[in-house]
């Protein structure tokens, strides 16, 4: 067995919680990986609502759910994930939630998730998230002004009520080159 990656792990989790029929979030869709995963997890009585702030990806992203045949149960949002509310009905419940921060690879590196919109995002996720529900959230922080936003995260995380959320952090420590941190929140 080798542990897994923080990018693996949050599947792994994700895969606990998320049924058919559920209502998700990918709150950063980039190229649709996890758009796709989570289209596949919730199936066709569920629903994904993907947010971006870049068409490039949004395409992509639809592309393949439509070659996947998981384009009908996918509603994908040009919009910051900071928006949520805006977007999504009143009185949703979701079961899960997934954030992977920081840019795109392979895109403008200057368009990243920043600390405050996050946080903002995030606070939107739990008031929706159904009791046992997840929000993990895979932080990438080696890009300029990636440790201010994993510093202001870590700040917010550790403030949750304990009575309300239980919080891990998943990070290998003895890695060089800022491997990814995963936190996941669970809604007790
Ligand atoms: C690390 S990438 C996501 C990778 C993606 N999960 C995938 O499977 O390809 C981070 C994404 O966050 C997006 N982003 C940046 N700020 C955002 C915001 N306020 N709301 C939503 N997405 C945002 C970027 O455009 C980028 O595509």
């Amino acid at each position: 067995m080798n542990l897994e990656s923080a990018l693996r792990y949050s599947h792994t989790l994700l895969d606990q919680v998320v049924v058919p029929g559920d209502t998700v979030i990918d709150a950063t869709v980039g190229n649709g990986n996890d758009t796709v995963y989570l289209a596949a997890s919730v199936g066709k009585s569920g629903h994904v609502y993907g947010f971006d702030v870049q068409s490039s990806g949004l395409e992509k992203t639809k592309t393949q759910l439509l070659l996947t045949g998981l384009l009908p149960q996918t509603t994908l949002i040009k919009d910051g994930h900071e928006h949520i509310n805006n977007h999504i009905p009143e009185d949703t419940e979701i079961s899960a939630a997934i954030f992977n921060l920081g840019y795109l690879p392979g895109s403008d590196k200057s368009v990243v998730t920043h600390g405050k919109t996050t946080i903002a995002a995030i606070n939107q996720c739990l008031s929706m998230l159904s009791v046992g529900g997840l929000v993990v959230v895979v932080s990438y922080y080696g890009h300029p002004g990636g440790r201010e936003e994993l510093e202001s995260l870590q700040e917010f995380l550790k403030k949750l009520p304990q009575k309300d959320f239980q919080v891990l952090t998943y990070q290998f420590i003895n890695q060089q080159n800022d491997p990814p941190i995963l936190f996941a929140i669970q809604k007790r």
